[in-house]
């Protein structure tokens, strides 16, 4: 197929709608008759609920107050399973800190929010457990409820130990993280009699539909969720959460809509967070650098009522070809929440981990890092044996050095500098597997000449609008603005959700089916109609462009989609279609990979740390649109730089209360922290993951990050930093 519009680099078509502010956010949706609610949490990490005294708040305005003791299923709400939340008992035990325990209904926000702060919660206080060190461990026997297991082996240990000429031990730490999103977690709650509509904050409608029936117990028909357009998401708003559930119950007691927003610091507590890792990683290495062993044993947290896994291994099973491997996975229980996925869930600091350790090992080895990584290049899988689907890693490289201007670089430590700075340039590779699930779209082509695509997937910031407009568009032979896709509603056809990166590698592929079945149906009217030029005309030699229908050898035998559709006396032609992953796409392991290439600044009395440039190389199959994907990729960046310097939410160790929770003692990125970023794409054709060949992008290029610029950090100073973030009192 040649790409008239698939590949280029259109603007955002919800752009204008965005800057304007008429994009019409969930907090942001006008409804009549609105009630506000405002959430009130326990001030304390563990104990017993004694009493909730509402007398005082019972204020003016108020409508309703609504304890945990009415609506049981709030305490715990289990963060996952295939089946999603169920509805739990009544449970007066405080877990911790922030936990959700009622909701003030009033008129007005500000009545809500002074009622919510005159509730009296009378508790007994119990030491909470704050820190990894004062939990009990333990090695859970499958992760994500079962779906992956807790420990992953190949080969032998001991043997690939026993070959080892060199042996490296080390443990890296992370620290806990959390999303942020510019937009807080918002729902509106309507019912209507037996239906509840949703305005909601979310990366998927259906998984939100799904968890609200199993918690209120009302069939999916009775429940339509909404999510036109979402001020960023990254994991925290993946799957159902207790301010939603909370919503929809007091708009039920209440009989009126009600509008719940979570505040910033409530963000903190409400919507999950990345878990503080330790990873003890080995490498042992042959003299001329192969692999010869990798073990992989991270230690994460986990709230006292759910087993949630960082997967930190995820990646270090199939990044380099090593034959001897163990990956394992400890849980610490702490008065905390459940942690959830933030973006590249295990990933983001396992590989922190494994390419600081490379980093480390070319170091001892006396080797150029990069050249390093290409002696262990993985040709297949190393862990399924299977083909990979597309891998374009060793081009990564080497475009990246290229530009980067790698080969200049002196490796010894310290021998960089620019005045009172010293230079550091760093490198470390990314992967992020490429998955997809089934999904539906209907297309609707109209008399008027307007087309409308609808598919129930989520556009989180990513810019599904625009690359699913431009496949639509290609695929009908249509220019974009003829058409307009819709997305964010669970009456439309489903899709799955917008996380694990899978939203365009599912719903694209879908996208272009349906519209192409529209096309050719079009097509097939205009040969069955003794009206149209085309008449009797065979399929193959008819194309399609601007709407216009022609014969490929005699353009001036034309018909179009309106006038088609005018003669047979039809308002609209639709299409159904569903796409599911290509079974034998199984056969192959399918990932994304990039190299990212740093250089930092580092003042040498003020162990200041300053990112000078960037350089990142990536290879995800087919790009469909250039200037989204690279705003995926600047996005990414920018988060690995937050996470290799600045991020790091902080726990009282005696309260277990976050003390950072607010955007200014939690430290993310601005403007002035961020230097110029260059992306590139190695466009691959990958055959074997979907019609479009598209992998997945929008997790790939935070991975890596943080140890090319603690391997800068390294290269400047001589200062091997294994503790995130690098902040200056670990360079003095
Ligand atoms: Mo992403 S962490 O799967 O939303």
């Amino acid at each position: 197929m040649q790409h008239r519009i698939v590949g280029k680099p259109l603007d955002r078509v919800d752009g204008r709608l965005k800057v304007t502010g008429e994009a019409a956010y969930t907090a942001d949706v006008q409804i009549d008759n609105l009630v506000y609610g405002v959430i009130f949490t326990s001030a304390i990490a563990k104990g017993k609920v004694l009493q909730i005294d509402t007398s005082a708040a019972a204020a003016p305005g108020v409508v309703d107050i609504i304890t945990y003791e009415q609506t049981p299923s709030l305490v715990k709400i289990p963060f996952f399973s295939p089946q999603q939340p169920q509805p739990t008992e009544k449970d007066d035990n405080i877990y911790y800190d922030g936990q959700h325990l009622g909701i003030v209904v009033a008129q007005t926000l500000e009545q809500a929010q002074t009622a919510a702060s005159l509730v009296k919660i009378i508790y007994e206080e119990a030491p909470p457990t704050v820190t990894m060190a004062q939990a009990e461990i333990f090695e859970p026997e499958s992760i994500f409820f079962g779906i992956m297991p807790g420990k992953i082996t190949r080969g032998d240990v001991e043997s690939g130990k026993a070959h080892a000429d060199i042996l490296m031990e080390q443990v890296y730490t992370t620290p806990m993280e959390h999303h942020n999103p510019l937009e807080p977690s918002a729902t509106i709650a309507m019912w209507e009699g037996d239906n509840l509509t949703l305005y909601e904050t979310t990366q998927g409608i259906s998984s939100t539909q799904r968890g609200i029936c199993a918690v209120l117990n009302i069939p999916p028909e009775n429940v339509r969720v909404i999510s036109k357009y979402l001020g960023g998401g990254f994991g925290c708003k993946a799957l159902l959460k207790s301010h939603t559930i909370l919503a929809a119950i007091a708009a039920r007691k209440v009989k009126r809509p009600v509008k719940v927003v979570v505040t910033r610091s409530q963000m903190y507590t409400s919507c999950g967070y990345r878990s503080q890792t330790q990873q003890h990683l080995t490498l042992g290495a042959t003299r001329d650098g192969k692999l010869t062993v990798i073990t992989h044993i991270g230690t994460s947290l986990t709230s006292p009522f759910d087993d949630f896994v960082e997967p930190v291994g995820a990646a270090t099973t199939m990044m380099y070809a090593c034959p001897n491997l163990e990956v394992k996975y400890r849980l610490a229980r702490i008065n905390a929440g459940t942690p959830t996925f933030m973006r590249a869930p295990g990933e983001a600091p396992g590989m922190f981990a494994l390419e600081s350790a490379m980093d480390e090992l070319a170091y001892t080895l006396n080797l150029d890092p990069i050249e390093l990584r290409l002696r262990n290049h993985a040709d297949i899988d190393p862990h399924t044996g299977l083909t990979w689907s597309s891998k374009s890693l060793k081009q990564c490289y080497q475009q990246g050095a290229e530009i980067f201007g790698w080969s200049k670089r002196n490796p010894v430590p310290r021998s960089m500098r620019d005045d009172h700075f010293l230079i550091g340039w760093g490198m470390a590779s990314a992967t992020f597997p490429s998955h997809a699930g089934p999904a539906s779209v209907k297309v609707e082509i109209f008399a008027t000449g307007e087309v409308r695509v609808q598919s129930g997937t989520q556009d989180i910031g990513t810019g599904t609008y625009t690359v699913m407009t431009q496949v639509a568009a290609e695929a009908l032979g249509l220019p974009s603005q003829s058409v307009q896709f819709e997305l964010g509603d669970s009456n439309h056809p489903k899709a799955p959700i917008a996380g694990n990166s899978i939203t365009v590698a599912s719903v694209s592929p879908a996208v272009h089916k349906a519209a192409s079945a529209a096309r050719v149906k079009m097509i097939q009217m205009a040969i069955a109609d003794s009206n149209s030029p085309l008449y009797e005309s065979q399929l193959e030699n008819i194309t399609v462009e601007l709407g216009q229908i022609f014969l490929k050898q005699d353009p001036t035998k034309r018909d179009s989609y309106t006038d088609i559709l005018r003669r047979h006396g039809l308002e609209s032609l639709e299409v159904t279609e569903e796409s599911s992953p290509n079974p034998d796409s199984k056969q192959y392991s399918k990932h994304s990979f990039g190299a990212i290439f740093v250089e930092v600044a580092v003042d040498e009395l003020l162990g200041e740390i300053k990112i000078r440039r960037c350089v990142g190389v990536y290879s995800a199959g087919r790009i469909l649109n250039f200037k989204t994907a690279r705003s995926q990729v600047i996005g990414g960046i920018t988060w690995g730089i937050g996470m290799a310097l600045m991020e790091k939410t902080v726990m009282d160790a005696n309260q277990g209360r976050i003390v950072n929770a607010n955007l200014s003692d939690y430290l993310i990125p601005v403007h002035a922290d961020i230097p110029n970023i260059e992306v590139q794409f190695v466009e691959e054709h990958d055959p074997y993951v979907n019609t479009l060949g598209t992998k997945s992008l929008g997790e790939l290029p935070i991975v890596g990050v943080a140890a090319a610029i603690s391997n800068a950090v390294y290269h400047a100073t001589g200062k091997r930093i294994r503790d995130l973030p690098i902040t200056s009192d670990k360079l003095l």
